[in-house]
Parts: structure tokens; C-alpha cells; sequence
């Protein structure tokens, strides 16, 4: 819906659980007047595990639910998915659509000239999105990818950044990065800015952090202004999770650091369904 030139539509986030909060928040943060839609698909975490197939599937499904609220852009804010799939819901999708990972890199190579380290899951690291990203812009740079598979569900189990396993958990995957000497440290998860002290503790302070959550935030940003689709409401939050709507209100406040509203709970099962069994359920009548 488009009032006196501003455009209110919702912007649609999407990840597998609570990681993409952190897009939320810089978002937010920029944008006050936008209303976001969030879905965190914490039913199915992690994602960073599972094959190319599944993650296309459930970012398709994901976007599917996030369409029916009308929404002006959508954000994949999870490194696994936009790997995965961006080009494909690019292509397939009716809105623009916003990664992380290349505002993450875009970030990084702003940040230094030097040695660039990124942390991710698994799938993010194996399908060399960041090294390509990265090297795409500057093919002499070194670049040192690591995957670090239990920090999403570290952060899913809301376990605290000084928790000794935590640290336990970090020093053992970042030993080889702490060798490399990385002048830039992308966090490279949208889960992983929620551990961004101890990862910085470990690092030591030399190291930039960079979030794609800030990057992608301004991106999107940049986006809206560029498309004169800046939006002046309320700054409104919905958010939506796969699992118990309680947990997710309580973990989201404590690692998300924005009050995360009411939570609804939609089931998998629903969002397996062709997104037009939803019509009808519009952001003005689900908020
Ligand atoms: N936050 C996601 C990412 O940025 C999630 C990873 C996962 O579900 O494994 O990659």
C-alpha cells in the first residue's frame, strides 16, 4: 500500500531460527518507520547441515509464507539460504530480494586490504559463496573459510557468550583461523554476531568483526531509497516461528536485542501447503 509517496508494505525476513533477528535490529535501527515481517524457521534448524535440495525447498517455502503478507523486498537473512538459493528467488519471486552475503563481503573488503577470515555453517562454506564473492573482487585476495557447524545451535539453546563451552567450542574452531592472522573476520551466520564478544576475546582486538547483519541492513536500505520505497509507519514487528512462539519470544528478546512483539507459531505443515491455501491472510488481518 503506497500513502503520500511512502510505501508501507512489510519488509519480509526470513531464516532458520532466531539469527536472523540481527538483520532485524540494524534494520530497524536505520529504518524506524519500516514494518518487518519475521519468520525464523526454528522447527527445521539448522539449515547449515542439510543438502542444497532441502535449504532450496524450505527458502522457497519460507518466501512462499512471507508473499502472503505483501511485502515490498524480502530478506534471506541466513548465509545457508542465500547460498543456497537467492538466485533462484531472485528469478522466481514477484518482489525484490536482499542476501547477506554479498553486502557481508562487499563490508569486509571495505574493511581491510589485507587477510579476510569467514566463519559459517557448513553448507556456506561448502558451496564457496564467500570465497567467490570476495575473490570476485579482488582475485589476489587471501581468503580462509572455516565452518563452524555447533554455533547455531549453541545460539539456538540460548547458551550464554561466556559459557566455558562456548569458549570451549569457539577455541577449537577458531584455532587454524587465529594462525591465518586475518586482518577482517567475516561472521559469516546471521546466527553468529549473538557470539560476536567471545569470538572477538579469541580473535583478539586487531581483528574487524564484520556482521552481514549491518551490511545487509544497509543494503536494504540503500535499496528502498534508490526504488522510492521508504516506508513511514509505525515500525511495527511480527514475528512468526516454525516452533513454540514462548521460546522464541524469550530467546529473541535476549539475543536479539529488540523486543520481539507477540509471537505466532505457523507449522511446517502449513508452510508445505501451496502458498495460496493462506489467501486471505494478509499482514493487516494476522497482526
Ligand atoms: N543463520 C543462518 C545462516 O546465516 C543459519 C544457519 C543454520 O540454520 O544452520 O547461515
Amino acid at each position: 500500500m503506497t500513502h503520500d509517496g511512502a510505501d508501507n508494505r512489510p519488509i519480509g525476513v526470513f531464516d532458520s531460527g532466531l539469527g536472523g533477528l540481527t538483520v532485524v535490529r540494524e534494520l530497524r535501527r536505520r529504518a524506524p518507520g519500516e514494518t518487518i515481517v519475521y519468520l525464523g524457521d526454528s522447527a527445521r534448524v539448522p539449515y547449515g547441515t542439510k543438502s542444497l535440495a532441502t535449504v532450496r525447498r524450505f527458502a522457497r517455502e519460507d518466501a512462499a509464507f512471507l508473499l502472503r503478507f505483501d511485502p515490498k523486498l524480502i530478506v534471506v537473512a541466513c548465509n545457508t539460504a542465500s547460498a543456497a538459493a537467492v538466485d533462484m528467488l531472485a528469478e522466481t519471486l514477484p518482489v525484490d530480494v536482499v542476501d547477506v552475503i554479498r553486502p557481508g563481503a562487499a563490508a569486509a573488503l571495505a574493511a581491510t586490504d589485507g587477510r579476510i577470515g569467514v566463519i559459517a555453517t557448513e553448507s556456506t562454506v561448502a558451496s564457496g559463496a564467500y570465497q567467490r564473492a570476495l575473490t570476485a573482487a579482488d582475485a589476489a585476495r587471501e581468503v580462509l573459510a572455516a565452518a563452524c557447524p555447533l554455533l547455531v545451535p549453541i545460539v539456538e539453546e540460548g547458551r550464554d557468550e561466556d559459557d566455558p563451552i562456548v569458549l570451549h567450542v569457539l577455541s577449537d574452531y577458531l584455532r587454524d583461523m587465529q594462525r591465518f592472522r586475518p586482518e577482517a573476520l567475516v561472521l559469516g551466520c546471521t546466527h553468529y554476531p549473538l557470539l560476536a564478544r567471545a569470538i572477538g576475546k579469541l580473535m583478539g582486538p586487531k581483528v574487524s568483526l564484520i556482521s552481514s547483519a549491518a551490511a545487509t541492513a544497509e543494503a536494504v536500505c540503500r535499496r528502498l531509497v534508490a526504488s522510492g520505497q521508504i516506508g513511514d509507519g509505525s515500525g511495527a514487528l511480527q514475528c512468526y516461528t516454525t516452533d513454540d512462539a514462548a521460546r522464541f519470544a524469550a530467546l529473541g528478546r535476549r539475543f536479539g536485542g529488540c523486543d520481539v512483539g507477540t509471537v505466532r507459531t505457523v507449522g511446517t505443515d502449513e508452510l508445505e501447503r501451496p502458498a495460496a491455501a493462506a489467501a486471505g491472510d494478509t499482514w493487516e488481518n494476522a497482526s
